[in-house]
């Protein structure tokens, strides 16, 4: 029997360890004489026009089979305790087979907020589907070019993207957010997209989780591409120019609270966490898995109070240096702190 593709990203999603994470090269300037108290620490945060109590989200990841409704089931489970936003992984799965179940967590879980993922090759039409079967908050574009490139079953036809993204951008009910897979969303990329109508970015960058190397053990030979792509750090000072006109989301490779709040010092409105997510509900009972992200909210309020925060917003005034393979980069071009 053919083993699931879906099944398949979930497997060696799990067993990679990135050789290098840009979070390492980044560090913030602690600070000594707070203006305010622990309690005081509001970790709530606004993007695509909306309120979220917390910055940080489970990215999309899967559906399209029975491991993956199971971890679905898990993970709407988790945000729902918790009361973060969950992504589904891309509904498209969902058009293949009728009677597939494996996106359907709201009935468990009706408290959930939860938003779905499409891939840009999918015309509008299926994007006006899968809004109506799932009801998201938003809904994820998907640009995952690299991926298809290297899958052998992959896309060959990239002309009609523009055109579906344009569509997307402009002719569905919810708010819409164009995202990478893992390998960065560059400035020009985003300069097109503004362009065509998108007012939010998840730049998912290099760092974590690498369709490349996921491709590669899945029967590829392309081995020096497993780190192809910009990393997220990287992504995210590209796109301070943007930061004022869009809502930039950062996601890739993040793996405590720590990575998230330097993703939120570079201007991300939210971090989005799908290999760490994953990793949780497969590894740990749901008890510590909750336990685990009630602790997260707790380290984020930690550290923001340690950096004189009392908002999100706040973070954007923080300083920090860059090391290693960022410290190439130049001091003009580095954000403009106030
Ligand atoms: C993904 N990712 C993904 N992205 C997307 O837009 N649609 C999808 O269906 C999927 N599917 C998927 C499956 C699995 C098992 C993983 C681990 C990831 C990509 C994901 O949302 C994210 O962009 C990258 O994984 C980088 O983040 P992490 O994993 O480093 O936190």
């Amino acid at each position: 029997m053919e083993t699931n593709r879906k099944d398949d990203h979930i497997k060696y999603a799990l067993k990679y360890q990135s050789p290098y994470n840009s979070f390492d090269d980044m560090e913030l300037v602690h600070h000594s004489l707070p203006d305010y108290d622990l309690a005081d620490i509001d970790l709530s945060t606004q993007f695509l026009g909306m309120d979220f109590d917390f910055p940080f989200y489970i990215n999309a990841m899967t559906g399209g089979s029975k491991k993956g409704g199971e971890i679905n089931q898990k993970l709407a489970q988790l945000a729902e305790a918790t009361g973060i936003v969950m992504v589904t992984g891309s509904y498209s799965a969902a058009f293949k087979d009728p009677s597939d179940t494996s996106f359907q967590v709201k009935k468990n879980h009706p408290n959930l907020t939860l938003a779905t993922n499409i891939g840009i090759d999918k015309d509008y039409h299926l994007g006006l589907r899968a809004v109506d079967d799932m009801q998201p908050a938003f809904l994820q574009v998907h640009v995952n070019l690299m991926q298809e490139l290297l899958m052998p079953e992959g896309e060959r036809e990239f002309r009609s993207w523009k055109k579906n993204l344009a569509d997307y951008a402009t002719k569905m009910p919810v708010p819409v957010m164009l995202k990478e897979v893992g390998f960065g969303l560059d400035l020009k990329t985003m300069e097109i997209a503004y362009g065509l109508g998108v007012r939010s970015f998840d730049i998912s960058g290099r760092g974590g989780t690498s369709f490349a190397y996921i491709e590669n053990e899945r029967g590829g030979n392309r081995s020096y591409l497993n780190e192809w792509g910009q990393t997220t750090v990287q992504a995210l000072l590209n796109a301070q120019p943007m930061m004022a006109k869009v809502d930039i989301l950062a996601s890739g490779g993040v793996r405590h609270p720590l990575d998230m709040i330097k993703c939120l010092v570079l201007g991300a409105k939210a971090v989005g966490l799908s290999k760490t997510a994953l990793a949780l509900v497969e590894d740990k009972t749901m008890e510590e898995a909750i336990a685990t992200v009630n602790g997260w909210k707790d380290d984020l309020r930690l550290m923001m109070c340690a950096l004189n925060c009392q908002k999100v917003s706040d973070l954007t005034k923080v300083d920090y240096m860059l090391y290693g393979k960022l410290n190439h980069l130049k001091k003009e071009n580095l954000p403009k702190r106030s």
